[in-house]
């Protein structure tokens, strides 16, 4: 049976660092505030007019020559992102002009903090299928530029970070890979954690008073997506190994979205697993939604956190409310 690998990574962020302290010169807030109730040291904001897809190259340029491959080696794009550079098309095609393979499919992925964890599960399925044979799958996000910095917007501006990850996958027949994913949407949830307009609904479109009622910047019911997440994640990562005849105990490393240190800690918690088996980044990074679970990846294999052979459990949960999980045998 084939199935999805992902055998090399790349991450990449933008070189500016917003720490915490910086962060109150933008809007009333302050380092403790910030650091209790999200666990966030720093995020990183682009400097310059520069959009997901070219974070996504410098992400995928790195995974590739770690996997000794040229543009020209993949078959297929998917691009996850909640913050596409325009409104349409979608960022996988300016990418795929960056990476120079004019021809190839590219597909968009907008089911925002889930979109990695979506991708990986729609890659496994057309290698499962036999459609590709070698597919690039990007997450990534600028946040900062769409981010209200005032006090309207504070409680949400203080959460978020640019950067992107990328995975190369490669159809596997030798049992390693992707075991299994698991994906799941409650679109009741809609208007607790988005961005209004924007959107087609409205007429017209655009309006003069869109910055003035706040409505194109993220809102977000901040008590009920802590409430939902802290059950989801156990839920679904608990669901991915039972769908494997698996246990807590035969899991190396879970990666969850890092969506909120606090969800982490709880769902760790909630799990009874040891902090060790959780990895947790989004203090150096903020929450950079699609590109969290590939940047952490990639900083988790870098570290040496995940070796052949051994179980991973991505797992994620956010906007739509959307969550998800994959086990994955390196
Ligand atoms: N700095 C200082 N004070 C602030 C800030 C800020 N950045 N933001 C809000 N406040 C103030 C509020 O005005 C309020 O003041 P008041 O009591 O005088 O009215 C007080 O702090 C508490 O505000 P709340 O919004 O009620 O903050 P809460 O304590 O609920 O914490 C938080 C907010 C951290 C977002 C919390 O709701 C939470 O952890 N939610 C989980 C959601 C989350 O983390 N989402 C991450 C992104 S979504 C995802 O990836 C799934």
């Amino acid at each position: 049976m084939k199935r999805a690998r992902i055998i090399s990574t790349g991450r990449y962020v933008p070189e500016k660092i917003v720490t915490n302290d910086e962060m109150t010169r933008l809007v009333p807030t302050s380092n403790e505030w910030i650091r209790e109730r999200t666990g966030i040291l720093q995020r990183h904001f682009v400097d310059r007019e520069i959009g997901v897809s070219d974070l996504g190259y410098e992400a995928a340029k790195i995974a590739l020559q770690r996997a000794a491959l040229k543009p020209s080696d993949i078959d297929f794009i998917i691009f996850a992102t909640l913050s596409p550079d325009y409104m349409f098309p979608g960022s996988g095609c300016p990418l795929q002009a960056l990476l120079g393979v004019p021809g190839i499919g590219a597909l968009d992925v907008r089911t925002q903090c889930t979109g990695f964890v979506y991708g990986l599960a729609v890659a496994n399925a057309f290698i499962a299928a036999g459609q590709y044979k070698r597919i690039l799958l990007v997450g990534a996000e600028v946040h900062s530029t769409g981010l209200e910095f005032t006090e309207r917007g504070r409680h949400i501006a203080v959460l978020f970070g640019d950067g992107a990850g990328a995975a190369v996958i490669e159809a596997s027949e030798n049992g390693r890979g992707v075991l299994s994913t698991h994906l799941h949407a409650d679109g009741r949830h809609v208007k607790d954690l988005w961005a209004e307009n924007p959107g087609s609904r409205r007429i017209p479109r655009m309006y003069p008073g869109i910055l003035e009622d706040g409505s194109c910047y993220p809102q977000m019911n901040g008590r009920e997506v802590f409430k939902h997440a802290v059950t989801k994640f156990p839920e679904v990562i608990m669901e991915a190994l039972k769908a494997n005849d698996l246990s807590l105990d035969d899991v190396k490393l879970v990666i969850p979205h890092q969506a909120n240190l606090r969800i982490s800690e709880a769902v760790t918690q909630r799990l009874g697993l040891p902090p060790e088996k959780v990895f947790n980044n989004i203090q150096r990074y903020g929450n950079t939604t699609a590109a969290s679970i590939p940047i952490a990846l990639d900083e988790a294999l870098e570290m040496g956190k995940i070796q052949e052979g051994d179980l991973v459990v991505l797992a994620s949960f956010g906007s739509g409310f959307t969550w998800a999980s994959a086990a994955i045998r390196w």
